[in-house]
């Protein structure tokens, strides 16, 4: 985020503000997770195909007894996503959508050919639900939820977040109408979450946290 909280720009433009370390530091965490998770809008406006490079993190991940890539996952309620979007057009790991049984025919089609579909009942995913199937069908310990905003903030209103990795980057965008990490809504969170510091790096004019979140 810039040093006022911004994560992306009012119109949700894709901006790369970030650093070649901080774009490393995502690569390293993405590469500790059995599955990576990611919001619909930002699947969208990012086009992001959520693999890892060749080398050394996906030779560690083989050592550590891990797939050579974490599994991709898209969280969608609607669930109208574009079957062309990059995502799709690479192999590099097993992609599972969860959503909702609103999603049309149409795109339930073109998914499956692409994706395992988790459909569930009802207006939204339930993210509870969505964790325990990764865990009891995948295998999955780890999850490395790359955002956007909507999410992560549902992620900290149910408090399935136990740690939040920060790059504070030097700008500022300003502006009432851009996402801040837990999005635009005016709405308090119900509670407030505490996290403890557990490690701050300083390379370049960014500065790297992690934080251990509390939970309630
Ligand atoms: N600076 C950064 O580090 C960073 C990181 C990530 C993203 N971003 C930016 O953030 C923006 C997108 O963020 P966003 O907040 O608009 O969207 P988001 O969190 O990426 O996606 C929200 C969408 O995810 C789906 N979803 C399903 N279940 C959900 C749930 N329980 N809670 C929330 N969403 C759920 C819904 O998709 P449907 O509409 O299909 O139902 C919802 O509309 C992009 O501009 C992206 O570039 C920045």
């Amino acid at each position: 985020m810039t040093a006022d909280g911004k994560i992306t720009t009012r119109d949700y433009s894709p901006v790369d503000f970030t650093s070649r370390e901080d774009k490393l530091h995502l690569l390293r965490q993405r590469a500790l997770a059995d599955a990576v998770l990611i919001g619909h809008s930002t699947l969208q406006k990012d086009n992001v195909r959520l693999g890892l490079p060749r080398g050394e993190l996906r030779d560690e991940r083989v050592a550590r007894g891990q797939t050579p890539s974490p599994l991709r996952v898209v969280l969608s309620n609607e669930g109208r996503i574009d079957p062309s979007l990059k995502l799709f057009q690479s192999e590099i790991a097993p992609i599972l959508i969860f959503s909702t049984t609103r999603m049309p025919r149409s795109s339930q089609k073109a998914l499956r050919e692409k994706a395992t579909l988790h459909l569930s009942e009802g207006d939204k995913v339930d993210l509870v639900w969505m964790l325990q199937q990764l865990r009891r069908e995948y295998k999955v310990r780890s999850v490395a939820c790359e955002g956007g905003a909507a999410l992560f903030r549902s992620m900290l209103e149910l408090d399935l977040v136990d740690q939040l990795n920060l790059t504070i980057a030097p700008y500022l965008f300003g502006g009432r109408d851009a996402p801040t990490l837990t999005g635009v809504s005016k709405d308090f969170l119900p509670a407030s979450v505490r996290c403890t510091l557990t490690d701050m790096r300083v390379v370049g004019d960014e500065c790297f946290l992690t934080y251990r979140v509390r939970h309630r």
